[in-house]
């Protein structure tokens, strides 16, 4: 598994988010995760969390694939309810909603408590989420790329939020994973400065994640 999504739970703990924002909810995993990172932060206070996850869903097809570089299965946007569904009768305060499509058509320019854009890969579409959720507080982007000791990696010109991010202020959080096909994938950060119990977390992360060694890059395509 990816080792990278430990920090976004430091993140949650950290910002104690009440709207979060995930563009490429996939299959509800992460939604869920971030979830039960904000209401275990919450302890046995009433807690509100809203999710809005924006995903393709049923309407991706072989050209977005190929268009957005990306290699995951696909779910509906059912299945994906359906687990929310479940967290959400455990959890009164959860609430969330679904937005199905193309982001570059489906996102209204907002401004949320955390915005956590993995969607499509393309540094046309990134640009896109990045600029819609612009004012929210804290904003987390995924596939930050960086070239492997081979020289190997995406072109940054076509895919990832390399581009997207020159000229804006922002950190590359530690933790990275290889990609499938060669290259480095690491988390970037929009966010007012972290607490320095946060910055130990992430410190410990890295460290933990150093001494298990590298991690092989995975054998089937995975995530960028
Ligand atoms: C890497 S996966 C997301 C993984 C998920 N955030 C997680 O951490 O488990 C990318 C998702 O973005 C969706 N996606 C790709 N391009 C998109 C676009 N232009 N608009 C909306 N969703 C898109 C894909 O359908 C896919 O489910």
């Amino acid at each position: 598994m990816a080792r990278r999504y430990a920090q976004l739970q430091i993140l949650i703990e950290e910002f104690r988010p009440r709207v979060i924002v995930e563009i490429g909810a996939w299959k509800g995993k992460r939604a869920l995760e971030m979830a039960e990172a904000a209401f275990r932060a919450a302890g046995d206070s009433y807690y509100e969390l809203h999710y809005k996850g924006y995903d393709l869903f049923d309407t991706a097809s072989v050209e977005s694939d190929a268009e957005e570089l990306n290699v995951k299965a696909h779910h509906t946007r059912d299945a994906v309810a359906s687990t929310l569904e479940a967290f959400a009768r455990e959890h009164p305060g959860f609430t969330f909603e679904l937005i199905e499509g193309n982001t570059r058509e489906t996102l209204a320019p907002q401004a949320v408590d955390f915005a956590f854009i993995d969607g499509g890969h393309s540094v046309e579409t990134i640009r896109s989420d990045l600029d819609r959720l612009r004012d929210s507080r804290v904003i987390l982007l995924d596939d930050w790329y960086a070239l492997d000791d081979r020289g190997a990696g995406p072109d940054l010109e076509v895919y990832g939020c390399n581009r997207v991010l020159e000229g804006v202020p922002h950190e590359v959080l530690p933790v990275r994973d290889p990609i499938h096909g060669g290259g480095l994938v690491q988390m970037a950060l929009i966010a007012p400065p972290l607490s320095r119990r946060a910055r130990m977390k992430l410190a410990m992360l890295k460290t933990r994640t150093a001494l298990r060694g590298p991690r092989p890059a995975p054998a089937t395509p995975a995530a960028p």
